[in-house]
């Protein structure tokens, strides 16, 4: 059977005539390398607790950023599906055979195709930082590292 590409439609599945890509200025910061090559493989939810040690690559430029993070074990990593479809407003995920809206769903395929995880942070060396939690293809773009605190609530600056 041959392999799905993005440009493919399911059953029941709706796709829009999306609008001209102009309207946000976003800067790709870095890169995602983990052990999976396409979307199939890739797990649907990453595993903060057992999944494998994935490596967020960030460009030296915005090392400065990465000050105060270490010592901290949860982060949310924001990265952009760049493999994914974005004018698709319904969908038919593997369960079920029907339509279910975008914004039901957690899946790539979105008009700004934004994934977002909690991940473990293992370490940090250099602007390179070794997490646990991903489910995404290797290369996948960067777009934002957070804490899962506000800087002024954190657990790390009040110990007990
Ligand atoms: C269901 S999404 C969940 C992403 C994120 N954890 C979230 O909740 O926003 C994960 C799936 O996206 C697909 N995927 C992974 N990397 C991708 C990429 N760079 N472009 C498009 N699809 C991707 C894979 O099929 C993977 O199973």
């Amino acid at each position: 059977m041959a392999e799905s590409v993005p440009g493919d439609l399911r059953p029941h599945e709706i796709a829009v005539n999306a609008p001209p890509r102009s309207d946000a200025d976003l800067w790709f910061i870095g890169s995602i390398h983990t052990p999976w090559v396409d979307r199939k493989t890739s797990p649907k939810k990453g595993d903060a607790k057992d999944g494998p040690v994935c490596e967020i690559r960030l460009d030296p430029l915005w090392r400065g950023a990465l000050l105060g993070l270490e010592g901290k074990s949860q982060l949310q990593i924001l990265y952009w599906m760049h493999q994914a479809r974005r004018d698709v407003v319904q969908q038919n995920p593997d369960f079920g055979d029907r339509g279910i809206g975008t914004f039901a769903l957690r899946s790539p395929l979105r008009p700004n195709p934004i994934a977002s995880s909690v991940v473990t942070l293992e370490r940090i060396e250099g602007t390179s930082l070794f997490v646990r939690g991903l489910d995404c293809i290797d290369g996948t773009p960067l777009v934002d590292i957070k804490p899962i605190f506000c800087y002024d609530e954190q657990p790390e600056r009040h110990p007990a």
